[in-house]
C-alpha cells in the first residue's frame, strides 16, 4: 500500500520530514537580512519574527512595541522581523521627525493593506487610503476640521455632553461602564456634527447607531484576525481578501449616508458639515484615476465614524479611571472647571474650555500613558538613505514608530507609569522633548481630527465633573488586565465606575 518507498510508514516520513524542512526555509528564509546590511537587529523567533508576545497572546500590540523599544532603545533604528517580513523600527525622536515631517515625500503611505477591487470603503478612506487618493482627499476634507468649525460645532457637542451628563445621572450610585458609555457619547457626537443626525444612542440602547458601533468596533477572534493581517500581515490580508468593516456593517453606512445625501437634495439644504462636503464633492473629477462618487465619499464617512469613535471614548475613559485613583488630582481638576465655569455664568462655553488649563494637562497625560493608536506605521514609497548611516531603506519596506515605548520612556518621562498631569504644565521647566509624545502622530498624515477628539473629549470631561465625583467601586480592576487581540490599549474587565452627585 506505500506509495513511495517499501512502506507507508517511511512515506508518510519523509513527507513529514519535507515539509517540515521547506516550513523551516521558508520562515528563517529572511532571517538573516539584517545581519547581511549591517543593520543592528532584534533576534527573531522562529515563524513569529519578534511579534511573539503578540502572537502567543502574552501581550497587546502597544506593549510589544514597547518591549520592542526597550530591548533597542540604545540604536536609533533597528531591523526586526514581523513573522517572516523584515521591517524597521525607528527609536531616535530626530529620526522620528525625519521620517514624519522632513522627508514625508518617502514615506507618504500607510502599510495597511486594503484592495480597492473587493474593499472600497477599506481602500478609499483617508486612514488607510494610499497616494495619490490619500493627498486628493486630505485636502478637500482638511478644512472641515478647522478652529472656526470647531467653534460652530460646539453647540451641538455641547448638546450632548448634556446627555451624558444626564445619563450618567440617571444611572448615579450604580456601576456604570465607562469605555461604552464615552463611546456612546462620541457615536452621538460624530453623528450630529459629521451627519446632522440625531442617534440617541445615550437615551435609547436600541438606536440602530448604537446596534453597528458595536458591530463596527467588534474584535471577535475571526474580526481581529483580519484586521491584524490588514495592518501587519499584508500579503496574508491581500490573499484572504480581508476587508476593512464587515458586509452588514458597509451596507448599514451607505444607507445612513445615501438616506442623507438624497433627503438633503430633496429639501435642498445646504450644510457645511461632513455630509455637505460630501455633496459638493460629489461627481468632481481629479485626474483619470480619481473620482469622487459612490464608495469613495462612503469610505469617509465610515472612517470617520470609527477613528473618532474609539479613540475618544478609549482616552475619555482612561482619564475618568485615573482621576478615581487619584482624588487629589480629580479634585485640582473639579476646582478649575468650578472656578473657569464660575465667569461664564455657570456655562460651559467654547472660550471657558480654552481657558481649562489643567484639564489640558490631565487629557495630555491620559494620551501619553495609554495612546489609543500605540504605535505609528509609513511605508517606504521611495528609497530612503537614513542621515546619519550608510543604510538605504528599500522601496516597499514598512517603518514603526513605536509611540508605546517614547511616551513611557523614564529618559523622557519621570516614572512613566505613573499619573502625573503637571509634566504638561509648560511653566514647570522641563519642556517635552520634541517627538517624544505625538499621541495624534505628526506630519502631513497627523490625525484630522486632533482638535475635534481633543475638544468633544474636553466637553464630556467638563460636564462629568462639574456635577459628580468619580469613585473606584467593586466592579472597578485594579490593576487593569488587557485585551490582547485589540489594536488600541482595551481591558478585558471594562472601565466601571460610581458617579456620586457633587454637594451644590
Ligand atoms: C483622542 C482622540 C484621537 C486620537 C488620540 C487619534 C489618534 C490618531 C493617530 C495616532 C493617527 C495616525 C497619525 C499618523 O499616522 O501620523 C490618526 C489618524 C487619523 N484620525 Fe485620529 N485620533 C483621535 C480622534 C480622531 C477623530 C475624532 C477623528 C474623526 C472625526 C479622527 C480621524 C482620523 C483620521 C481620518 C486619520 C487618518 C489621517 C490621514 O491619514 O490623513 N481621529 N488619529
Amino acid at each position: 500500500m506505500a506509495l513511495y518507498f517499501d512502506t507507508w510508514l517511511l512515506d508518510v516520513s519523509v513527507f513529514l520530514i519535507t515539509l517540515f524542512t521547506l516550513f523551516y526555509v521558508y520562515f528563517t528564509w529572511t532571517y538573516d537580512h539584517w545581519k547581511k546590511r549591517g543593520v543592528p537587529f532584534i533576534k527573531p523567533t522562529l515563524v513569529v519574527g519578534n511579534f511573539g508576545d503578540w502572537a502567543f497572546l502574552k501581550s497587546d500590540v502597544g506593549q510589544m512595541f514597547k518591549s520592542i523599544y526597550d530591548k533597542s532603545k540604545q540604536n536609533p533604528f533597528v531591523g526586526i522581523w514581523v513573522f517572516r517580513n523584515p521591517a524597521i523600527v525607528i527609536n531616535s525622536p530626530d529620526l522620528v521627525k525625519t521620517v514624519l515631517v522632513k522627508d514625508f515625500a518617502h514615506f507618504a503611505d500607510r502599510s495597511t493593506h486594503a484592495d480597492r477591487s473587493h474593499d472600497p470603503l477599506g481602500a478609499d478612506n483617508l486612514f488607510f487610503g494610499k497616494n495619490p487618493h490619500w493627498k486628493y482627499m486630505r485636502v478637500k476634507l482638511t478644512h472641515l476640521f478647522s478652529s472656526a468649525k470647531m467653534k460652530t460645532m460646539f453647540h451641538l457637542m455641547n448638546d450632548i455632553g448634556q446627555d451624558l451628563e444626564d445619563c450618567i445621572g440617571r444611572s448615579a450610585g450604580e456601576p456604570i461602564e465607562m469605555k461604552e458609555t464615552s463611546a456612546k457619547f462620541t457615536t452621538d457626537v460624530i453623528a450630529t456634527t459629521a451627519y446632522g443626525l440625531k442617534a440617541n444612542t445615550l437615551r435609547d440602547p436600541k438606536a440602530p447607531f448604537n446596534i453597528f458601533r458595536k458591530r463596527l468596533l467588534d474584535f471577535r477572534w475571526i474580526r481581529a484576525a483580519q484586521f491584524m493581517s490588514i495592518f501587519f500581515l499584508q500579503g496574508f490580508a491581500k490573499f484572504w481578501k480581508c476587508k476593512v468593516f464587515e458586509k452588514d456593517c458597509e451596507e448599514w453606512i451607505r444607507d445612513v449616508f445615501w438616506d442623507t445625501v438624497n433627503e438633503r437634495e430633496r429639501t435642498k439644504e445646504n450644510r457645511s458639515d461632513l455630509i455637505g462636503t460630501l455633496i459638493s464633492l460629489k461627481g468632481q473629477t481629479e485626474d483619470k484615476n480619481i473620482t469622487f462618487t459612490g464608495d469613495s465619499l462612503v469610505a469617509q464617512v465610515a472612517v470617520f465614524f470609527t477613528a473618532g469613535n474609539e479613540s475618544s471614548s478609549t482616552t475619555m475613559s482612561f482619564l475618568l479611571y485615573e482621576l478615581a485613583f487619584h482624588p487629589e488630582i480629580q479634585e485640582k481638576l473639579a476646582l478649575e472647571i468650578k472656578t473657569v465655569l464660575a465667569k461664564y455664568d455657570n456655562t460651559i462655553t467654547y472660550e471657558s474650555l480654552q481657558e481649562m488649563k489643567y484639564l489640558d494637562m490631565c487629557f495630555k497625560e491620559t494620551l501619553r500613558k495609554y495612546p489609543p493608536l500605540p504605535f505609528l506605521d509609513r511605508e517606504c514609497t521611495i528609497p530612503y538613505r537614513i542621515p546619519g548611516s550608510s543604510y538605504t531603506i528599500p522601496k516597499g519596506t514598512i517603518v514603526y514608530i513605536p509611540m508605546m515605548g517614547l511616551q513611557h520612556d523614564p529618559n523622557y518621562f519621570e516614572n512613566p507609569s505613573s499619573f502625573y498631569p503637571e509634566r504638561f504644565d509648560k511653566d514647570n521647566g522641563k519642556p517635552i522633548v520634541p517627538f517624544t509624545f505625538i499621541p495624534f502622530g505628526e506630519g502631513p498624515r497627523i490625525c484630522i481630527g486632533e482638535r475635534y477628539g481633543s475638544m468633544q473629549s474636553r466637553i464630556g470631561m467638563a460636564h462629568i465633573l462639574r456635577r459628580f465625583e468619580i469613585k473606584k467601586c467593586s466592579k472597578t480592576e485594579s490593576p487593569l488586565t488587557w485585551q490582547t487581540l485589540a489594536l488600541s490599549p482595551t481591558t478585558k474587565g471594562g472601565i466601571y465606575l460610581n458617579f456620586v452627585p457633587r454637594k451644590k
